[in-house]
């Protein structure tokens, strides 16, 4: 049975039995930071579990992506190397939610693998375990199923106190005893059952977790029970895609096999069971999800854990021969083998393979420079270690990743000093710690400086101490009026804000009597410590002088405004676009705000009006901003947004805009949402692949932009003489005009070019050597006329030309010679010859002639004796 098969008919099932099928989350956890990525079916439905989310159904089923690229247990070095690791796969899961428990759990997981209508796995090849205590599973295993109990085996706590039998989701969270579902390949392959030395052998393999879901682990190692007893399993699609197929490894498998022979023909190398191969074919596939996901390649958090994988499978491909780019053009292949399931691969391959072809250009330049960096150093390195210090610097400046270098040794049969190598990165950090760049730029702190007091979240204003003075990044006791210099002016409290977290540093003024300091930047130059940068405008300010500080009011007042709406517009992105939304960069300014965020496409019109209405929605129903100072582990279970990858203290501060937004932030905000006034999006582009930005504005800005729009729409509708109101009907009618003009204009254009053309050249003809086109034209304006004439001289070469048109009951008549012919032929005395014939008189230049005459019925007439007269010249 093949993956896809099996996948849909583990769904039916469950479907069959009242379980609501939902599809696969992200692979990006919605409001968990404290998970880099979704890692078991049970993520999305964590606070489900725990009673802090309802749905509007009791039972679920899903096919759930899972990430496991990290940590003890899953070494992203490992994957590619065994039978059953992968940075991803899918987890078959179904849920019951304080609906059915352990019972039901048991027989309908047996009923599904043994069943000759669904799987029919042989029964006497399965085997269960359970959780030691748990007497309830035992007997369910026993009487209900009928199980032998030489089948069922009790497992107990480890010497560490875990157990392969409670399964708990981390640290903290919903947790429960378990049973595990073991198929047996028989004695021929090694390998023990569940709880034995040996159980890690090839031989048992688990395929199926049922988890009784029962408690709620707290941080301190507590359990509380559950609102409701619960149930989540998870079975590896790929690990029960090789039991059906009877093969040990997942990589044996069809979905494998074919990304691995696609693989091989992207490589022009024959298909074999070369562990890179493998890992190729393990990362194309989490590389491929995290990206449609919203995750890009960084150094950072999940973007460098995505860049790590692009790393190592593009450094597999080099090892099999690849010298160019090749990850890339194995997205094509995944889409027709998981296709079924996710659509997205077909919709977003242009996207991910400009992504991952862009990484691994950016990869093969540094793997060339490193590779040769890495050789030279091991000829100085004889033994078994690459000592730290050097691995450091192959990483900090060549960009070589250590776990690269890892690889590359281990292959070679070395590795790496590794607390060499975090010895020599410590040492980094603290280096960069003190050349920050605020200290690099404005000098020296005091070593002493006891850290102010920031007093700005709920003052704009008071008496302070000034603690000490840099002038350009000296120490001073004294700062003096136009004494130059950048200056910077550290107070025992102060209300000014120091630039963080996207929101901008305050302005305003420190001031004593006959002293005046005017601030126009605070940057925190150390921790709680933030520097007043600016000029000394009048007075002179000394260490231990009392002042008092004041903030620019108004703009701070604009700045909170427009955090306090980021945090709106945050939510909103979430709740409109996906989940997948993520923080990339925040400008949070006086006159605007900027929210640079995960997301693949444009945002549509639609959408952005939708995200607006959100915003302005939450701004109209005025809540209270609650800020919460507590512990951070409290703060995520509270379900807070926080920054990937962003350093949080042990204690947070939690910034609620009623349950709409809950977002961890230092930052100062309005005091209820409808102090925003208004949000209005004035921009959104991308920035990168994968980065969109959006520029909103918020209170009186909105009532300036407004205005700004209505007055350049009156000014528009005074240049068409209209009013605002009938401005559109009134262009409307002006553009539809305009085009029937234009129209026209090149109906005329054409003609005249038809006039011109070749058409009435085709019709000159020879008279004893010379070129005569005489013709009736279309055109009756003289001027018109005439310049026809000089054209079609230019185009004849030499010759005689005639023109005649009819033009208010009148015959005109012109006549040309060209210059070549104006000694034998004159144009003059030809007009005068025919113009008879039309009843005039005319006369003119040898080159060029004109008459006119009241017999345009003998136009034709006249025009044939043109052929006569030349004819009869050219003989006399
Ligand atoms: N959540 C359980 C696991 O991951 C089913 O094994």
């Amino acid at each position: 049975m093949d993956s896809n098969t099996l996948r849909s008919r583990f769904l039916s099932y469950f479907e069959a039995r009242d379980h609501r099928v939902v599809p696969s989350a992200s692979l990006v956890p919605t409001n968990d930071p404290t998970l880099l990525f979704t890692n078991a079916g049970m993520v999305p439905f964590k606070e489900v579990f725990l009673g802090r989310e309802k749905r509007d159904y009791q039972r679920a089923a899903s096919s759930q992506r899972c990430v496991r690229a990290g940590g003890k247990h899953n070494d992203l070095e490992n994957v590619g190397y065994t039978a059953r690791h992968h940075t991803f796969f899918e987890m078959l899961g179904n849920f019951s939610f304080g609906d059915y428990f352990k019972r039901e759990a048991i027989v309908y997981a047996w009923e599904f693998l043994t069943s000759e209508e669904w799987l029919g796995l042989p029964a006497d090849k399965l085997l269960a375990t359970v959780y030691e205590s748990d007497d309830e599973a035992y007997a369910v295993w026993r009487d209900d199923i009928g199980l032998p109990e030489a089948r069922i085996l009790r497992i107990g706590d480890k010497p560490d106190g875990g157990s392969d039998n409670f399964w708990q989701m981390g640290d903290t969270g919903p947790c429960g005893p378990c049973s595990e579902i073991f198929f047996d390949h028989g004695p021929d392959v090694p390998g023990g059952p569940p709880g034995t030395p040996e159980e890690d052998g090839d031989r048992f393999i688990e395929i199926w977790n049922l988890v009784f879901m029962q408690y709620d682990r707290a941080a301190d190692g507590t359990l509380t029970p559950l609102p409701a007893p619960s149930v989540d399993t998870g079975m590896g699609l790929e690990r029960l895609a090789a039991v059906l197929q009877g093969k040990h490894s997942n990589y044996d498998t069809d979905a494998f096999q074919r990304l691995m022979a696609a693989a091989a023909e992207v490589l022009g190398v024959p298909q074999d069971n070369a562990a890179s191969l493998k890992v190729i074919a393990d990362h194309i596939r989490a590389t491929s999800f995290l990206i449609c996901d919203g995750v890009l390649p960084g150094n950072e958090g999940r973007g460098y854990v995505l860049r790590r994988i692009i790393r190592r499978a593009a450094r597999h491909g080099h090892k099999l021969g690849a010298r160019s780019p090749f990850l890339h053009r194995l997205v094509a292949p995944l889409g027709e083998v998981m296709g079924e399931a996710y659509g997205e691969l077909a919709t977003m391959r242009e996207q991910l393979e400009r992504t991952i072809h862009g990484e691994e250009e950016a990869f093969a330049q540094m793997l060339d420079r490193g590779l040769k960096l890495l050789d030279e150093q091991l000829q100085q390195h004889t033994g078994k270690i690459l000592p730290g210090e050097v691995a450091f610097h192959l990483y900090d400046t060549h960009g070589f990743p250590v776990d690269l270098t890892a690889d590359i040794l281990r292959e070679r049969g070395m590795h790496v000093d590794m607390e060499g190598f975090e010895a020599s990165m410590a040492e980094q950090r603290s280096r960069a710690r003190a050349a920050s760049r605020f200290e690099g730029d404005y000098g020296q702190l005091p070593e002493d400086l006891a850290p102010s007091e920031f007093t700005g979240y709920e003052a704009l204003e008071h008496g302070a101490v000034v603690q000490a003075i840099l002038i350009d990044g000296q120490p001073a006791e004294t700062l003096e009026a136009g004494q130059g210099g950048q200056a910077v002016v550290f107070l025992d409290r102060t209300p000014f804000y120091g630039e963080a977290g996207g929101q901008v540093g305050d302005t305003g003024v420190i001031s004593a009597p006959g002293t005046r300091f005017e601030v126009r930047d605070t940057q925190a130059l150390r921790a709680a410590t933030p520097g007043h940068i600016g000029e000394l405008a009048e007075g002179r300010l000394r260490v231990g002088d009392h002042v008092k500080a004041e903030i620019d009011a108004d703009r701070r007042g604009q700045v909170v405004r427009n955090h306090s709406a980021t945090h709106l517009l945050h939510a909103a992105l979430r709740k409109v676009l996906g989940t997948h939304v993520a923080q990339k960069g925040s400008l949070v300014a006086p006159e605007r705000l900027r929210f640079d965020f995960s997301h693949t496409q444009p945002v549509s019109a639609e959408e952005l009006t939708r995200i607006e209405d959100e915003v302005n929605a939450q701004i109209r129903a005025n809540v209270a901003a609650e800020t919460d100072v507590c512990a951070y582990q409290e703060a995520i279970d509270r379900g807070a947004i926080a920054m990937f990858g962003e350093k949080y203290g042990d204690t947070v501060r939690v910034l609620a805009l009623g349950d709409y937004s809950v977002e961890l932030c230092g930052g100062t905000h309005v005091a209820r949402t409808g102090d925003i006034g208004a949000f209005r999006i004035v921009h959104e582009g991308g920035v990168s692949a994968g980065v969109r930005r959006i520029e909103a504005i918020t209170g009186e800005a909105v009532i300036r932009h407004m205005r700004d729009t209505e007055s350049r729409l009156r000014e528009a509708a005074e240049l068409l003489r209209a009013t605002p109101d009938d401005l559109v009907s009134k262009l409307q009618g002006l553009v539809t005009r305009n085009r029937e003009t234009e129209r026209a204009l090149q109906q005329a254009r054409d003609k005249l070019a038809q006039g011109t053309g070749g058409d009435l050249l085709a019709q000159a003809k020879e008279i004893a050597g010379v070129n005569l086109l005489a013709s009736r034209v279309e055109i009756d304006d003289a001027g018109a006329l005439r310049g026809m004439m000089d054209k079609l001289k230019e185009r004849l070469g030499s010759g005689v030309i005639v023109l005649g048109a009819e033009k208010d009951g009148k015959a005109v008549l012109i006549a040309g010679v060209t210059k070549d012919l104006t000694d034998k032929l004159s144009a003059g005395a030809l007009i005068k010859e025919i113009a008879a014939q039309v009843g005039g008189k005319g006369g003119g230049r040898p080159d060029m002639a004109q008459a006119g005459g009241p017999q345009p019925e003998h136009l034709d007439v006249a025009l044939g004796k043109a052929a006569d007269w030349v004819a009869a010249q050219l003989e006399g």
